[in-house]
């Protein structure tokens, strides 16, 4: 049994080699992904990628812990950190651990992340002292999508001293890294300079200690739209589609089943 890696293992990793993090949401995805990755997270994005959902407000705990137990039983190394989906921790600090700890106990995850900077300090504070590691997520934050006014770049120009503090704020507050999402790639270098965990970019830097993806953004598995910074290494859902059609002319022209597809009357 390969041991995984833990929190302060990741977080002992800021300014060596980069973090390579996926998302995955779930068994076979994790499996493949496990191998290649320090950590995989079970992002709420699944609600949009899996679930069709406009946006993420409406991921739920169940479908987290759901997937969450999926990605679990595919990872024998790499560090499991599920979501904490909108609604479930922005109350308070014990609305917060009560369902951080449902999460950690239901899917054996290894940390949570939450959304939010300096709002959210007291909370990380909270769980980190209670034995739950937290990763933070700051510059664009999906969750905020209705006050943020929409997926821009956060951060820019005189909006550069917010998202600083914010990564400042959650690593005093014990966050073992943070994602920085979507903020321009000056300014990750300046956070990852500054702060002392690890910053995951996404939309943001390769000066970043790590990056991460939606798997199946750089697979080409969900095509609905492509954020400028999803690279896609592969084309999967052409390549689906094309395998799709070729069944269904199979089927319309009888080539399918053929001999070696059926079975005989004898034993
Ligand atoms: O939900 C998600 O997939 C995420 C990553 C993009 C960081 O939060
Ligand atoms: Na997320």
């Amino acid at each position: 049994q390969v041991r995984r890696i833990t929190p302060s293992a990741f977080r002992a990793r800021k300014g060596d080699t980069p973090l390579v993090c996926l998302t995955a949401y779930t068994t076979p995805v994790a499996r493949l992904v496990d191998a290649e990755c320090d950590l995989v997270l079970v992002g709420d994005s699944v609600g949009m990628v899996l679930h069709g959902l406009p946006s993420t407000l409406g991921v739920t705990m169940e479908m987290m812990i759901l997937h969450g137990q999926a990605v679990a039983r595919g990872l024998q190394r790499a560090l499991m950190v599920v979501d904490m989906p909108f609604g479930s921790y922005e109350e308070s600090p014990e609305q917060a651990f009560r369902n951080a700890a449902r999460i950690m106990a239901e899917t054996g995850a290894g940390a949570v992340k939450l959304e939010g900077g300096t709002a959210m300090a007291d909370t990380i504070r909270f769980l980190t002292a209670r034995s739950i590691p937290v990763m933070a997520h700051v510059g664009l934050t999906p969750q905020a999508i209705n006050t943020l006014g929409g997926y821009k770049v956060q951060g820019r120009g005189d909006d550069a001293a917010r998202v600083l503090a914010d990564a400042h704020t959650v690593a005093e507050a014990g966050a073992f890294s943070v994602v920085l999402e979507k903020v321009p790639a000056s300014l990750a270098d300046r956070i990852t300079a500054e702060v002392p965990i690890p910053t995951i970019g996404i939309g943001a830097s390769s000066g970043c200690d790590g990056q991460v993806l939606v798997v199946d953004d750089m697979l080409g598995l969900f095509t609905e739209f492509k954020p400028k910074f999803a690279k896609r290494y592969a084309e999967l859902g052409e390549s689906a589609r094309a395998a799709i059609a070729a069944y269904a002319e199979d089927v319309r022209s009888r080539r399918f089943p053929a001999p070696e597809h059926i079975f005989g009357d004898a034993k």
